[in-house]
């Protein structure tokens, strides 16, 4: 039996131990951008991204020979999470005021440098994917991350505030903003650790399912949670009158299709087994965390 928490908090500490190498110093001239983009990247954070990451490396066979470019590839996904973090708080979207426990980037900086700390989060992102001579996977985070992925996603978030929106909508933005990038972490994972495609498509179905599960979740959390627990800001969402599972299905019905999408993606990886028990307990993870 595998201690989940433990096993996050150690995938944690390589991530941030990569993290800690790859990102330039905060007085590495100009220094107010490294201290910001520092800042926001240490600020805190489950770390979910890179433990999925790691966990399907693991899961398909990964070999040591890999871990390294298994671990570059986590640390550029969280520094692509963070950019999108600190855009998704700036006054002309969310308007947030904490994020990670902490004040947000435009708030404790300003908010030019929250703008360009986020732009070179993502290019500096994408320079440490190239180390890693993977063209396949480097596509495949750019195409999650695009207009037809997260920042599709965002697009529609923030066009359809204050509007009635039906369940395709809504379903849209949860898959574009959210799952895109926890889908492809997944499928990363497996990549590099050479797993066959038919696995890979299994794999990928799993992480779309647990993606919305997760911005379901994230939906409710904004409901029913607190500032403190959070870390961010709880209520932000009816504040802005954001398309979300509960405005436009109940709390109820939001609850059970977290737990019903969940249940659905434990299907598609039975076929690893016992290889699957890390996956399945970040599965389980998602649907029952409290921030
Ligand atoms: C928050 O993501 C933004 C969403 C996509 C819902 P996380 O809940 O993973 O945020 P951190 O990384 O733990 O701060
Ligand atoms: C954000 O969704 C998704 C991205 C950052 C791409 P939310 O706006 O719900 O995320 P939180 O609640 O601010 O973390
Ligand atoms: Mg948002
Ligand atoms: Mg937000
Ligand atoms: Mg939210």
């Amino acid at each position: 039996m595998i201690d989940i928490k433990a096993y996050q908090k150690e995938i944690s500490a390589k991530t941030d131990a990569t993290l800690e190498k790859v990102l330039p110093a905060s007085d590495t001239y100009p220094g107010s951008i490294h201290t910001l983009m520092r800042y926001s990247t240490f600020a805190g954070g489950k770390r979910i991204r890179p433990c999925l990451l790691m966990a399907t490396f693991d899961a398909c066979g990964g070999r040591n020979n890999n871990e390294e470019k298994a671990l570059l590839t986590a640390a550029a996904i969280e520094m692509l999470h963070t950019f999108s973090l600190i855009h998704d708080d700036l006054p002309c979207m969310d308007d947030d005021d904490f994020r990670r426990g902490k004040p947000t980037a435009h708030k404790a900086f300003n908010e030019a440098l929250a703008v360009l700390g986020g732009d070179a989060l993502c290019i500096a992102a994408f320079e440490i994917l190239a180390t890693t001579g993977r063209i396949d996977i480097i596509k495949d985070i750019a195409s999650a991350l695009g207009t037809n992925g997260m920042l599709g996603g965002q697009v529609v978030d923030i066009e359809s505030e204050g509007k009635q929106v039906t369940r395709e909508i809504v379903e849209y933005i949860h898959r574009k903003k959210t799952a895109a990038l926890i889908c492809v972490s997944i499928r990363a994972g497996a990549i590099i650790a050479g797993a066959d495609p038919v696995a890979i498509e299994k794999l990928t179905q799993f992480g779309e399912l647990i993606g919305l599960s997760f911005q379901v979740v994230d939906d409710i959390l904004d409901e029913e949670s607190t500032t403190e627990q959070l870390g961010k800001d709880a209520g932000s969402d009816r504040e802005n009158g954001k398309a979300t599972y509960p405005s436009v299905f109940g709390m109820n019905e939001s609850k059970k299709y977290a737990r019903d999408l969940i249940e659905k993606a434990w299907k598609e990886i039975e076929f690893l087994g016992e290889r699957g028990e890390i996956l399945n307990k970040l599965a389980e993870y998602i649907v029952t965390r409290i921030s």
